[in-house]
């Protein structure tokens, strides 16, 4: 367990107990995580081991059967995705994106939220010009007048990364990023991670590219069967190393399977 935080930071969410069931299958068999102010916190584990429906608790999307949420200390209900939004400021960039690919960016960066968080400022033009210096923060060559659905998977990324930029959301919740898209693009989302953390911001990120993750992540939570079986500090590991919390030296067999679905083409 993670009882012991080197860095010292305080959770901004903490889980525990947490449980969820899809009829005959159990997806989480009790999580206890903190997830610390500013750190990028890797989550990594073989397929179904229950990462997804992990950050789809923690969003709203799903509800859990037990368990306990804190944030900053303080006992939460987790409602629903606007509400943890707003309210706790957590924003989800989704392993299936869920986009309007007929809008522009800057509808897309906007959706949902224009009169209630910018009032007066809701004119299109604001909109679009508060698009463009978020875009351009990011280092992106993505112009908020682009058709979203013209854009490659890795910008949709950045895009939707932008949106917790944009609403200065403290927790961005990514469920991999750089699964589908080119190296070039990948690098990119993962420079964007970086300043994310750089700004103070919380990252927690899943991804089965282990490289990624030893790249960005200060902490990696080890999923397995659903339950973190690890939490390891990001010093001096290796890919060797998650490959072995994932699957113990002796499953060889399933560890060789997860490694050829992770040959490009195969997911
Ligand atoms: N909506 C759902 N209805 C029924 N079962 C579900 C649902 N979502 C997830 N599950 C099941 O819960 C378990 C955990 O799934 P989850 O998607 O969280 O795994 P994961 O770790 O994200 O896997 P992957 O690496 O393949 O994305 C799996 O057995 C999956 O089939
Ligand atoms: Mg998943």
């Amino acid at each position: 367990m993670n009882a012991i935080d080197q860095d010292h930071r305080a959770p901004v969410l903490s889980v525990r107990g947490l449980v969820k069931r899809f009829g005959s299958v159990t997806a989480l068999e009790g999580i206890d995580l903190d997830i610390n102010e500013n750190e990028v916190l890797g989550i990594v584990g073989d397929n179904g081991a229950g990462k997804s429906t992990f950050l789809a608790l923690l969003t709203g999307y799903h509800h859990p059967d037990s368990g306990e949420f804190r944030y900053r200390g303080h006992p939460v209900r987790i409602t629903s995705p606007a509400r943890t939004r707003r309210a706790l400021g957590i924003e989800m960039v989704y392993q299936d994106l869920a986009m309007a690919p007929d809008l522009s960016v800057w509808e897309n960066l906007f959706l949902g939220e224009e009169i209630k968080r910018f009032g007066i400022l809701s004119s299109r033009r604001a909109m679009r010009a508060r698009a463009g210096e978020v875009l351009a923060q990011m280092n992106t060559k993505i112009r908020p007048e682009w058709q979203l659905g013209q854009l490659s998977g890795g910008e949709r990324q950045l895009v939707a990364i932008a949106r917790g930029l944009l609403f200065d959301r403290d927790i961005i919740l990514l469920d991999e990023p750089t699964a589908a898209i080119s190296v070039a693009k990948a690098d990119d989302v993962l420079n964007t991670i970086g300043d994310l953390h750089k700004r103070g911001k919380t990252v927690v990120l899943i991804s089965h590219r282990l490289e990624d993750v030893l790249a960005v992540c200060t902490r990696i939570a080890v999923f397995v069967t659903g339950r973190v079986a690890q939490v390891l500090d990001n010093r001096d590991l290796t890919i060797a190393d998650l490959i072995h919390a994932m699957f113990g030296g002796a499953a060889d067999r399933q560890r060789a399977q997860w490694e050829r679905r992770q040959q490009p083409g195969t997911r």
